[in-house]
């Protein structure tokens, strides 16, 4: 019996059973058949939470992209590997074939070589959503440099701090980007946050919208003609199983982005096994997620865990409501599209139009809906299994995060009975376990607790870059010797996971995790701020939307509140990006504090989520008074 890819759920239990009574063996199995290997391993696996230090396949020798794009010549060479659908639908699909791409990426890497790029070297990749985006990540892996791509809806200033965090000597971009029916100035945004960058040498400009940009003379180059005089040859770099593949930012609760490392052979094992499994793709399958490529969702299953299967990826530039709201259905169609992978906040703007638009649409192809970034509503579940999967596509709800690499607790389509609202049953190789406040762990069913894993899985990341410190104290120190999510989770009674949402300061909105202490530092530059403190709330489409209380500074002048709340989300949009703008801002007098000078925040979720009732115990406030004003003033 081949373990890799699951068919029936007997065998699902039988598979999972094995990885974990014997997870070196099962991985080793599946390493082994399934990829190409300059070098086999020395170790399976070593592994000690304390410190914490992880490494799978250790001494092996490969490159990913041997993987992704090499070994698909003979057998794949003129199949499709990236499908790019662009913003609007005139504009005619490009089929970037496997040895097309091959073509691009080696060019790309020679290029990368030319400029000065070499092995462990950092490069910022800042690119819409273009074949160069995926083009440009593989060809660093090629060459062994350590992408970091930055979703390209970050303000100069997000970006900034990302590009010095890991000191990135290159930036890739392009002149602009589509975005619906909006135009975004990408290279100016690059030019402002690179004028506090010093570490960037170099900035290779792709031609999207071809409008006149500012090009500065010996840093900015135009990526056209150096991919035209590029070799289409360019040798793979043999890469150590433990070597960086790249890094990927992600929000905390709080300070700044933690950089996540992602390392090679376990990160390809594992988001190509899951890929396979999750989406039960099968060959000539096309497959769709819907993600961008500066998210880990499309990191792993937009280019690497789809390539290493050899699949047909479709990459779109543009979004759900341009021209209308029938653009992903137009896509499905036309393209045929049998696996699609979106997000509940996306199922929630696209519910809210009817379903007149969806009947002008064939949407037969479709065998797999999946669903991931935030806990998927019942309504929302019901809406996409009966309008677009027509009952006959089971939805697969992935939970999994940044840091995990892949899917970690999710149905194999049919394989596992779904639930609604249930990410169900944990991946093979996946050992969560529910925690108690005390440290102890639930043991049993119906219980529910805090979301941790007990055993490694191969692409976990291994440590947050230049900060393994933080690693620990984030990931590692909440509970003894396992890894903790930041999630809380429910188990029922047949052992089904329900994922109900974090228990940190993160608040996910529309899908993006947003860490409250950087929004609330940008709040704070305001001249007339005093304090500020963030929570999240329901919202109908995305899902959480964030809800400011602001204290202004006592100056003894009157201020205009609108002109203040119009300041305030500027600020917000340039120093993190429009995502993390306010839905609404509440000006107080003052705000709940315990005796040591805490915010307290569970009491200003609870009023900013209509839940005054249950505010709990508020006589250990240092400042009492202020509840019931903030809640007479609510908005
Ligand atoms: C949340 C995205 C419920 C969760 C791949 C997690 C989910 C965070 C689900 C990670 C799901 C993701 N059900 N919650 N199916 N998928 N989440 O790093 O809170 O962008 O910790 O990774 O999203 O978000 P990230």
């Amino acid at each position: 019996m081949s373990n890799y890819h699951i068919k029936h759920l007997e065998e699902y239990y039988q598979v999972y059973r094995k990885s974990v009574r014997e997870p070196e063996s099962f991985w080793e199995e599946i390493a082994e058949e399934h990829f190409l290997w300059r070098k086999k391993w020395d170790a399976v696996l070593d592994w000690d939470f304390s410190k914490p230090e992880i490494s799978w396949f250790k001494g092996a020798k490969l490159n990913i992209t041997e993987n992704c794009i090499d070994r698909h010549l003979t057998t794949r060479g003129n199949k499709t590997a990236i499908l790019f659908e662009p913003n609007h639908p005139d504009e005619v699909a490009e089929h970037i074939s496997y040895n097309e791409l091959y073509k691009r990426v080696n060019k790309f890497a020679n290029v990368l070589k030319e400029q000065g790029i070499k092995k462990g070297d950092r490069v910022c990749i800042y690119v819409p959503m273009i074949p160069e985006l995926a083009i440009s990540v593989l060809a660093c892996a090629r060459i062994g440099a350590i992408h970091s791509v930055v979703f390209a809806g970050f303000s100069a200033a997000a970006l900034a701090t990302r590009i010095n965090d890991s000191d990135c000597k290159m930036v890739i971009t392009s002149d602009g980007s589509y975005r619906g029916s909006k135009t975004i100035d990408l290279k100016g945004i690059v030019d402002e946050a690179l004028e506090s960058c010093s570490c960037v040498e170099t900035v290779l400009v792709a031609k999207r919208i071809k409008t006149e940009i500012y090009m500065k003379a010996g840093r900015d180059q135009w990526l056209a003609p150096l991919l035209a005089k590029a070799s289409d040859v360019c040798a793979p770099e043999i890469m150590d199983a433990e070597d960086p593949l790249f890094i990927l930012y992600t929000s905390g609760s709080t300070g700044m982005p933690k950089g996540m490392v992602h390392t090679t052979a376990g990160y390809m094992v594992y988001t190509a096994y899951t890929f396979k499994n999750a989406f039960q793709y099968k060959e000539n399958d096309v497959y769709w997620c819907t993600a961008d490529i500066g998210w880990i969702t499309g990191h792993s299953y937009i280019v690497y865990g789809p390539l290493a299967n050899g699949a047909t990826t479709v990459m779109f530039e543009g979004v759900p409501s341009y021209p209308d709201y029938g653009r992903f259905w137009d896509i499905v169609q036309k393209h045929k599209v049998n696996q699609f992978y979106t997000a509940p906040t996306a199922i929630r703007a696209l519910a809210k139009q009817g379903t007149d638009v969806i009947d002008h649409y064939d949407l037969s192809s479709l065998k797999v809906l999946g669903s991931v970034g935030e806990p998927i509503n019942e309504e929302a579940w019901h809406w996409y299994n009966e309008n677009i999967g027509k009952k006959k596509s089971p939805i697969i709800d992935s939970w999994w995060q940044t840091e995990t690499g892949g899917i970690m607790i999710s149905p194999i389509p049919y394989v596992t009975p779904t639930k609604p609202t249930y990410a169900t049953l944990p991946f093979i190789g996946i050992q969560p376990a529910l925690m108690d406040e005390n440290g102890n762990e639930l043991k049993g069913n119906q219980v529910e607790g805090r979301l941790c894993i007990k055993f490694p899985w191969p692409s976990i990341a291994r440590t947050i870059w230049g900060n393994h410190q933080r690693y620990k104290e984030t990931y590692f120190s909440a509970f003894d010797n396992k890894y903790f999510t930041g999630d809380g989770a429910l188990r029922d009674e047949v052992g089904y996971y329900r994922i109900t949402g974090r228990v940190d300061d993160v608040i996910i909105v529309s899908g993006h995790n947003l860490g409250t202490a950087p929004i609330e530092d940008a709040i704070n530059e305001h001249p007339a701020v005093a304090e500020s403190a963030i929570v999240g709330f329901p919202h109908d489409i995305k899902g959480s939307a964030l809800y400011g209380y602001i204290t202004l500074k006592d100056t003894g002048e009157t201020r205009n509140h609108d002109n203040l709340r119009t300041e305030i989300n500027q600020l917000i949009t340039d120093r993190i990006g429009p995502i993390a703008k306010l839905d609404k801002m509440q000006f107080t007098h003052g705000l709940p504090k315990t005796r040591s000078g805490k915010i307290m925040r569970r009491i200003l979720r609870k009023i900013a989520c209509n839940e005054t009732d249950s505010l709990g115990d508020t006589s250990t406030l240092l400042n009492q008074e202020v509840v019931q004003d903030i809640i007479d003033n609510v908005l």
